[in-house]
């Protein structure tokens, strides 16, 4: 893999052990997925934030990194944490609390914004063309997808590594050769609300491995329809990227797959765990991927002047950004005793240790996720009638 003079001397240890330990796991990485050099990226995304999916096993490589002085040398971003400061961090137990701060404060001394979300996309948009290394799989599917910026998956380290370094391997799907796609998927039916995306999203995620789809078939799909669709491709598989618009490529010689209604409507029962027609969950939780400003007004628009059932919790969750550009919503959805979670998820937080043993939820991707993360059982529903779940008749 060929270096720069500079990039050489940061290998060699000449900047430090911080820069030294980054540039080796980026040479590693190049190398492994033959890159041939390195490319300045635009920013990073660091996942791997949250205690609890973190564990202990990197806490002293981070407090490591952060003590030696080192920063970040581009605009970088961190994924949700475990608690959010207004609800959850007085109901949790408070060693997990204080190590959770303790983490937080080693980005902080690298320099990372304390953005704790999954869509950073919405503090600010990648330029289209930006190379980037995204290390949340949501936002890398929709970076690349929607956003057409250029992101391999990357993993917490060699996010952090980016971070710090300014540069990624040029390897992968910065390469647009590999951006093209290389199968070709007819949906038989177009997904009609954010619960079929996502489930549409699962299924392909488990068939298609890592290979890019062109998706034809859907119909005027939302911004946040897409969300749901990358975000389900993105967990259920190793999908980082898709193409959905007409004219996106030619088709000739792709490998062909047909999805059926059924496979969609299958999916959907099979994420649910609970069957009855009249559920009753501890939680109803919307905002995976953390909501946008849209959706928090769509919320707001149906709660306000109604209240959340006695004995459910109703979370909403997003970033504290777009918190704080959605005041008058915010009010609503609060006024309804509904909560507005920021800087966290139900996935990532410890739900149950707040007795939530049944979570709905309109998100495929939580839904994949909450049995064996939340040890919880799971509705999946659209956001209606998850709403008139939680409120008052
Ligand atoms: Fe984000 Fe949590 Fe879902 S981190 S993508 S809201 S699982």
């Amino acid at each position: 893999m060929y270096l720069t003079k500079e990039e050489e001397r940061a290998y060699d240890g000449e900047f430090g052990w911080a820069k030294q330990v980054c540039m080796r796991i980026l040479v590693k990485l190049g190398e492994l997925f033959d890159a041939r050099k390195l490319i300045p990226i635009e920013s990073a995304h660091v996942s791997g934030v949250s205690y609890k999916t973190l564990g202990e096993a990197p806490t002293d490589f981070l407090e490591a990194l952060a003590s030696s002085g080192e920063k970040i040398s581009v605009e970088a971003t961190l994924n949700p944490q475990s608690f959010d400061p207004q609800y959850l961090r007085k109901r949790l137990p408070e060693n997990l609390v204080r190590t959770q701060l303790k983490l937080c404060g080693f980005f902080d001394e690298l320099g990372f914004m304390r953005s704790f979300t999954c869509t950073p996309y919405y503090i600010k948009a990648p330029r289209k063309g930006a190379h980037l290394a995204w290390a949340e799989s949501s936002a890398v599917v929709y970076a690349n997808s929607v956003l057409g910026a250029w992101t391999n998956r990357e993993g917490g380290p060699s996010a952090l590594a980016a971070a710090i370094i300014g540069k990624t391997p040029d390897c992968g799907i910065h390469r647009a050769l590999n951006r093209k796609p290389n199968v070709l998927v007819r949906v038989e039916q177009p997904p009609k609300n954010e619960i079929e995306y996502g489930a549409l999203g699962i299924f392909l995620g488990k068939i298609l491995e890592d290979k890019i789809p062109l998706i034809k078939g859907l119909k005027n799909p939302t911004a946040e329809d897409l969300k749901q669709l990358g975000a389900a491709l993105g967990s259920a598989g190793m999908v980082n990227m898709f193409h959905y618009r007409d004219g996106a490529t030619k088709t000739g010689k792709l490998e062909r797959i047909t999805v059926e209604p059924k496979n969609v409507m299958e999916t959907i029962a099979e994420l649910s765990t609970v069957t009855s027609s009249k559920p009753k969950p501890d939680l109803v939780f919307v905002g995976c991927p953390h909501c946008s400003v849209n959706e928090i007004r769509k919320i707001a628009n149906v709660v306000v002047n109604k209240k959340v059932r006695d004995n459910t919790e109703f979370w909403v969750c997003t970033s504290c950004h777009v918190k704080e550009t959605s005041k008058e919503h915010v009010r609503k959805i609060e006024a309804s005793g509904a909560k507005i979670i920021t800087d966290t998820c139900a996935v990532v937080t410890w739900t149950d240790k707040l007795g939530i043993k049944t979570i709905m939820t309109n998100s495929a991707k939580t839904a994949h996720y909450a049995p064996t993360l939340n040890k919880a059982d799971v509705i999946l529903a659209p956001l209606k009638e998850c709403l008139k779940t939680a409120l008052k008749e």
